[in-house]
């Protein structure tokens, strides 16, 4: 069995999204996480992820390995009931099926992951490989899965290894649609009133997020009345980007990203290496450019009209970009 889940890239409101704030994220299909599922003749659960350079049977990872986690928790909660969605279906048929592999013990199996997005780089590579392996898991072993159980799983996968994310790679990731993100409430995406062009350029530092969630977290309970003004002014400017793109107005989002931009530099997310992208996107005629995600390394993002996305996809690889993503917002 074969399951994909994309990329994503955060827009506007990084950070201020774990204190409430909206943010707006959307997925990125260029780049993504692919998991096939075999039965296997040897006695185990294997795990293939060449670009990790794992390979491995389950019970040899620590059991919080961030894929052993997703594979123990699919096998806990299908074993423990019949799925939801079965439970829900009348045909007794379907929900025999459902417990078949439980009655027989552990499956043997042969994992396969890969992914063409770049680890700790604010593409949401970890979400992107959670979802998949749980829709490969969830068809292979006949245990359905809503969009919803997915990204809740997947949120709670995300705790295990994040500290205290928001929730918003994980939502983008498992309904695959662009989302104006509030945590805590539920998923609202929006429509995209007249498409625009984004260029991603990949500092190709990987800069882990927990630690920059961390030093924000720092900076708040150091000056709480401060840092929730900030905040709320993020929360503004997401909320204005929203409206505009809706009503098609997307050029006057530039100015909001150089706005959030600044923001996220107070935060001290940022690092000497996106501010020159930042600034080279700019110079080459972006309509405006930030960091995105947690900052510090991984990716920054331009807006561009559709005919000057390459010109500033060179400018940005030659400002020591390791890579750039022109992508379409529709
Ligand atoms: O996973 P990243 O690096 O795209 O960043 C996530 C965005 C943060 O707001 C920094 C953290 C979060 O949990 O929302």
């Amino acid at each position: 069995m074969k399951a994909s889940a994309p990329g994503k890239i955060i827009l506007f409101g990084e950070h201020a999204v774990v204190y409430g704030r909206p943010a707006l994220a959307v997925p990125v299909t260029q780049v993504h996480a692919d998991v096939e599922i075999l039965d296997s003749n040897s006695t185990g659960i294997w795990i293939h992820a060449p670009d990790i350079n794992l390979h491995s049977e389950l019970n040899a990872l620590p059991s919080d390995h961030p894929i052993a986690s997703v594979i123990h928790n699919f096998l806990f909660i299908s074993r423990q009931s019949p799925s939801p969605i079965h439970a829900e279906r009348s045909g007794s048929e379907v929900e025999a099926g459902s417990r078949a592999w439980g009655e027989r013990g552990f499956p043997n199996l042969n994992i396969k992951i890969s992914s063409s997005i770049p680890v700790a780089s604010g593409l949401g590579s970890g979400a992107a490989v959670t979802v998949a392996l749980l829709r490969a898991l969830s068809s292979h072993l006949n245990y359905p899965m809503t969009d919803e159980e997915v990204n809740a799983f997947a949120y709670d996968i995300e705790k295990i290894h994040h500290g205290t994310p928001s929730g918003i790679d994980n939502t983008v990731v498992a309904y695959a649609k662009p989302v104006y993100f509030v945590k805590g409430q539920l998923i609202e995406t929006f429509k995209v009133g007249r498409p625009f062009t984004i260029v991603i350029g990949d500092t190709g530092i990987s800069a882990p997020t927990k630690e920059s969630v961390a030093d924000v977290r720092k900076l708040w309970e150091a000056d709480r009345a401060k840092w929730e003004g900030v905040f709320d002014n993020v929360g503004e400017i997401a909320r204005h980007a929203k409206e505009k793109i809706e009503t098609g107005d997307w050029k006057l989002l530039g100015g909001l990203m150089n706005h959030n931009h600044e923001l996220l530099q107070e935060m001290m997310v940022s690092s000497p290496e996106l501010d020159s992208l930042v600034e080279a996107a700019r110079k080459a005629g972006a309509a405006g450019a930030k960091l995105s995600g947690g900052g510090r390394g991984g990716n920054m993002i331009a807006l561009a009209e559709a005919e000057k996305a390459d010109d500033i996809s060179s400018a940005l690889i030659s400002a020591g970009a390791k890579n750039t993503i022109v992508t379409q917002i529709s």
